[in-house]
């Protein structure tokens, strides 16, 4: 399969399948040899950001250092899946604005279902005050209106999810067939 550079973003809930969705994208388009890399919250959290905090400006920081990045490989022709909450509008419409091929998603969950699945536990942690400024909780997300994608992830199952970025990807020419 051949492909452009673009940069799959995802936005939404901690909790709303934005890691779920990027790992079986990549494993789809890296069985045809796309070149395609993964940049997760919680791994990239751990290393290129690590010194980075939940603030307003620490969160404003760790996606332009982000967006940086995914604007080299992009630019550079790989294919790149980010997932990061990225929870304020400005931040969203910096990418959108400096980073090549630029496609958003839209990992719409309610924060009752992102909550209620808390899988990492930190809903609960979020309630109680002993993580300030969550999202959703004591942080705002501010909802995308002008997603490229958007994807009811407690409507709809992970494979109708995964064919319709696959499917944009196509329609759009960012991948396709000899
Ligand atoms: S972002 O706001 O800067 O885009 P990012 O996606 O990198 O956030 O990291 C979010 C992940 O960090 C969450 O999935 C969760 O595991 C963890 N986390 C820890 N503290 C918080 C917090 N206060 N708000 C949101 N997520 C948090």
């Amino acid at each position: 399969m051949k492909h452009k550079g673009f940069v799959l973003w995802f936005t939404g809930l901690s909790g709303s399948g934005k890691s779920t969705l990027a790992n079986e994208i990549y494993k789809k388009l890296k069985v045809n040899g796309t070149k395609i890399e993964k940049l997760d919250g919680d791994v990239v959290r751990e290393n290129l950001t690590k010194d980075l905090g939940f603030s307003p400006e620490d969160r404003d920081e760790n996606i332009r250092r982000i967006g940086f990045v995914s604007n080299l490989l992009s630019k550079n022709g790989v294919a790149v899946l980010a997932s990061f909450i990225s929870p304020y509008i400005h931040q969203r419409k910096d990418l959108r604005a400096k980073v090549e091929n630029y496609i958003e998603v839209f990992v719409n969950a309610s924060l009752e279902v992102c909550e209620a699945r808390d899988v990492k536990g930190l809903y609960k942690k979020a309630r109680t005050g002993e993580i300030p400024l969550f999202t959703g909780i004591t942080d705002p997300y501010e909802a995308p209106d002008n997603s490229d994608i958007e994807l009811r992830t407690d409507e709809l199952s992970v494979d109708e999810c995964v064919n319709q970025i696959i499917n944009y990807l196509k329609k759009k020419g960012f991948i396709f067939f000899d």
